[in-house]
């Protein structure tokens, strides 16, 4: 584990705010954060486009001031980036390079203006897999190519955070799943790594973490699994004439269910989060049995468990990642 910071009770957090909180021209994009980043994890940073994740980490990397609220990255204070930067690797929004210089000189120019040995170069090419094609001019880079040269720039300082600002944008499923590959070997070298995206489908595969955010506000922070348990499993019934839905409704009632008619002829009921699938199950034959005895017909009657997706739909209100 990493050592005790000066001024930090919490070493297990690589990233700790509290309120954080940026607004442009009184108008507030970061509202109020309070995020916790275990320390050896990878975090994965989602929320829709505009969300405020950009604006987060430029907050988080000292290269805007916040309007109110205090943090920590790696248990050093906001406030003196200089004391913590070092060890952090970051790429933000796409990262620039000449394009008329290769990879590898596009990285030594980097090493040199941040005094870094030179010997890092190659490591960082080899370790994200461009090694041979580090000699070639990144204007003959495939957008895949440029993002893990990104990645590799990143790497330069020996990070123990790592930062990266939507490294899957635009890259093809194939590409998507090589930088998952280099995300988590990141991790299990034991780097955190902090890694938005718009979409969760870009990151739920590879995070450990998540923290979803909405309109500059928290809206979810904590493990895959909790984001999957924060969602209700329901029971669906649908019946023959739209008529009977009610009848559903009263005899779902009686057996002491919330429930709605959540369109003509379909009512739903939602179940406790830790109903079982058998329990489940059973109180679904339970409604079949009572409804039958009533004379009401179902033409459908499903357990749902909603994915991860309808979790991040819940919060966020899209899924598309394109809707603020
Ligand atoms: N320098 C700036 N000045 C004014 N508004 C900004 C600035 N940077 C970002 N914003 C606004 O802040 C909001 C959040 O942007 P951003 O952090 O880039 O979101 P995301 O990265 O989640 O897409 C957007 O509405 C954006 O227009
Ligand atoms: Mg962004």
């Amino acid at each position: 584990m990493y050592g005790v910071a000066a001024g930090s009770h919490l070493t297990s957090l690589a990233v700790r705010t509290a309120g954080l909180t940026k607004a442009y021209a009184g108008r507030t994009v970061v509202a109020g954060l309070n995020l916790e980043i275990p320390s050896g994890v990878v975090s994965g940073f989602v929320g829709p486009n505009g969300a405020g994740k950009t604006t987060t980490i430029r907050l988080l990397l000292g290269l805007v001031r916040p309007t109110a609220g205090t943090g920590s990255v790696l248990g050093e204070p906001l406030q003196h980036p200089a004391r913590y930067l070092w060890q952090v690797g970051a790429m933000i929004e796409g990262p620039a390079f000449m394009p008329g210089l290769s990879g590898h000189d596009n990285l030594l120019c980097l090493a040199q203006a941040g005094g870094l040995p030179p010997i890092r170069v190659r490591q960082a090419l080899e370790r994200v897999g461009l090694a041979d094609r580090g000699r070639d001019k990144v204007r003959s880079y495939s957008l895949g190519m440029k993002q893990r040269l990104g990645i590799a720039a990143a790497l330069l300082p020996a990070p123990r955070l790592l930062v990266l600002d939507e490294p899957t944008n635009g890259l093809d499923p194939a590409g998507i799943a090589q930088m998952r590959e280099l995300i988590a070997s990141f991790r299990d070298e034991g780097m955190t790594v902090f890694v938005s995206s718009h979409l969760l489908s870009e990151v739920e595969l590879v995070a450990d973490h998540l923290v979803v955010i909405r309109a500059g506000s928290l809206v979810f922070q904590g493990t895959v699994q909790q984001l999957a348990q924060s969602q209700v499993p329901h029971i669906i019934a649908a019946v023959e004439h739209a008529a009977d839905a009610g009848v559903v409704a009263d005899i779902a009632g009686a057996l002491d269910w919330d429930c709605e008619i959540t369109a003509p002829g379909e009512v739903r009921a939602p179940l406790p989060p830790t109903t079982s699938g058998s329990e489940a199950s059973a109180r679904a034959a339970e409604l079949n049995r009572r409804c039958h005895a009533a004379g009401v017909t179902l033409i459908r009657l499903d357990v749902s468990r909603p994915t991860l997706e309808d979790a991040f739909f819940g919060l966020t209100g899209t899924s598309s990642g394109d809707i603020r």
